[in-house]
């Protein structure tokens, strides 16, 4: 099986490159030899490598910066994706791609299920949004996992942001009125592995089961609980911290006035996705824990 990754420099690419690797021939390609916003160049990539699996990672994902370069985000989460999906499907390959909670405007009061109606607030959503419709208008098989929330120890997150607050600050204040599940890029990465390789060996799958998943770590957080709570790892591991997890404070999110509007709810069902491919999705604590650790053991902390 030959994958091709797109976008193996982000956050969730760079994880992609490990997970992936074991399944067969992969080629991984960043920006500098595939961007997305030249298509023609986007369709002779996947032309000349003729993979039976394309996996597109990359994405225009600066939300605010696209309210005022909404070009640019449209070339790259809906033209190239458009014709990612056009060319899946003239090889007959599997497209697996990325989406957000970003479709949604945030105003349910309980998780979004895949089918719900989408009604992104921001350009970025509706980018992501379109680039999802240009996929499944394509015909092409494909698998769309609906993510949110994400974080690595390569990127620029939320969680080292405020690691690096408690380093420096006396006080930090943190939304709690927007809730969400944070969900580590390793997690994404190893479920589209799992994904795939039951793919491999069971195509009938694939082509009965694909289409859109919400892939997330289980449970709910608000930001504000989630600073608390990684600021509370960071002091067991004794961490020289100038906050500890009780100068944390809840402020709503209408004191932050931020470029694009952000969905107050963030919450992904992601129960037709574990019962589909057989998955128990951990609670969003584990993998938090763990990011915390990891950067303590490479002393990035
Ligand atoms: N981050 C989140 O919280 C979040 C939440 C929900 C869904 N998602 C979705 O999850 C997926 C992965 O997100 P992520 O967090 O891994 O994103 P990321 O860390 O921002 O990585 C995106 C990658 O796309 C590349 N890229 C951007 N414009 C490009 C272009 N014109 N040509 C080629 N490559 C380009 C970037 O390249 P450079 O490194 O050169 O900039 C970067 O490597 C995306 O589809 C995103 O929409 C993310």
């Amino acid at each position: 099986m030959k994958t091709l990754l797109i976008g193996k420099d982000g956050q969730v690419g760079w994880e992609l490159q490990r997970a992936l690797s074991p399944l067969g021939e992969l080629v991984s390609l960043g920006r500098q030899q595939i961007d997305l916003t030249d298509i023609d160049a986007v369709r002779d990539c996947v032309r000349a490598h003729r993979p039976k699996v394309i996996v597109n990672a990359a994405a225009y994902t600066a939300v605010d910066k696209a309210e005022t370069e909404p070009e640019q985000a449209r070339l790259v989460n809906d033209h190239a994706v458009k014709t990612l999906a056009e060319e899946a499907l003239r090889l007959e390959s599997l497209f697996v791609h990325y989406s957000t909670d970003y479709v949604f405007d945030g105003n349910k009061t309980t998780a979004y299920q895949e089918d719900d109606e989408t009604s992104p607030l921001s350009v970025y959503g509706r980018t992501k949004r379109d680039g999802e419709n240009a996929i499944r208008k394509s015909g092409c098989k494909h698998l769309i996992f609906r993510t949110s929330w994400v974080y690595s120890v390569y990127g620029t997150n939320f969680p080292l942001a405020i690691l690096r607050r408690a380093l420096e600050r006396d006080r930090i204040d943190v939304v709690s009125d927007s809730v969400g599940a944070p969900t580590s890029a390793s997690l994404i990465a190893d479920v589209t592995a799992h994904v795939l390789y039951r793919s491999v060996w069971d195509p009938a799958l694939t082509k009965s089961a694909g289409g859109t998943y919400h892939l997330t770590a289980s449970g709910e957080t608000s930001w504000y609980e989630y600073a608390k709570f990684l600021v509370g790892q960071a002091e067991k591991k004794k961490i020289p911290l100038k906050v500890t997890s009780n100068m944390v404070f809840p402020v709503s999110a209408d004191t932050y006035k931020t470029v694009a509007k952000r969905p107050k709810n963030s919450l992904l069902d992601n129960r037709k996705l574990c019962a589909q491919f057989g998955l128990v999705l951990p609670g969003w604590e584990t993998h938090v824990e763990r990011f915390v650790d990891e950067l303590v053991w490479a002393k990035l902390l």
